[in-house]
């Protein structure tokens, strides 16, 4: 079974963004979505992950189809079925870093795993505050954080935008295999065709739906 279905989902706000968006991601798989400043990355995936319903289309997440179900089916999905890796992150900044984690794995019912923190390079940093982390470390906080709670689909807008090329590499192994390993699939939007390619389908965004070419 599919675990995201997108059937031709267009959006527009002042002017139309995108129209005759399909895709299928199955178990173990994963879509790297690029384009330019604009065009509708972030929108889309505010699409298929619970948050926008579209102005036309229809989104089936765990054989729901979410835009026809009540808010309360919509809200369980969000909570522990779907991680959402936002373009910025938003960690509780007073708190310190474990706090951070531990709250959405207790929220879900997960535990921690070290070796996931150990990956990420975060492991040596659990007892700091979020204000005391740059912006990269931060960044790969919030990605513990939704890995944490073991969603089934992961959304990740830009996860790898603060990082070094190294470290980029590194975040990008932990979703993927992160992917592979609890038969999940991922969405992730960059503007590095290097980590693109390490995806199962790799798309460029235009107003006419998703396509190869740039
Ligand atoms: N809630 C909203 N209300 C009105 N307009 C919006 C809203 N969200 C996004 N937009 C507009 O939709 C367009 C696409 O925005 P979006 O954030 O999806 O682009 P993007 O491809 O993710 O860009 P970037 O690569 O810079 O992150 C932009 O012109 C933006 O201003
Ligand atoms: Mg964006």
């Amino acid at each position: 079974m599919p675990l995201l279905h997108v059937h031709d989902v267009a959006h527009s706000f002042d002017y139309p963004l995108f129209r005759n968006v399909d895709f299928t991601l199955d178990e173990k798989e994963s879509m790297a979505i690029l384009g330019v400043s604009g065009c509708g990355k972030s929108t889309l995936m505010h699409i298929c992950s619970t948050l926008l319903k579209p102005e036309q289309g229809e989104v089936t997440l765990l054989e729901k189809n979410i835009y026809q179900h009540d808010d309360e089916a919509r809200l369980r999905l969000r909570r522990y079925d779907v991680g959402i890796i936002f373009q910025s992150h938003y960690l509780f900044k007073g708190f310190f870093a474990n706090e951070n984690i531990e709250l959405s794995s207790l929220l879900a019912h997960q535990d921690i795993e070290e070796s996931m923190l150990k990956k990420l390079g975060i492991y040596d940093l659990m007892h700091y505050r979020i204000g005391d982390l740059s912006g990269g470390q931060q960044q790969r906080i919030s990605i513990a954080r939704i890995l944490a709670k073991k969603p089934k689909l992961i959304f990740a807008d830009e996860p790898t935008g603060n990082l070094d090329d190294k470290t980029a590499h590194d975040v990008m192994d932990v979703l993927l295999e992160y992917t592979e390993q609890n038969k999940g699939a991922l969405l992730l939007v960059t503007h590095n065709q290097q980590l693109a390619k390490a995806c199962t389908y790799v798309k460029h965004l235009h107003l006419d739906g998703l396509k190869e070419e740039a």
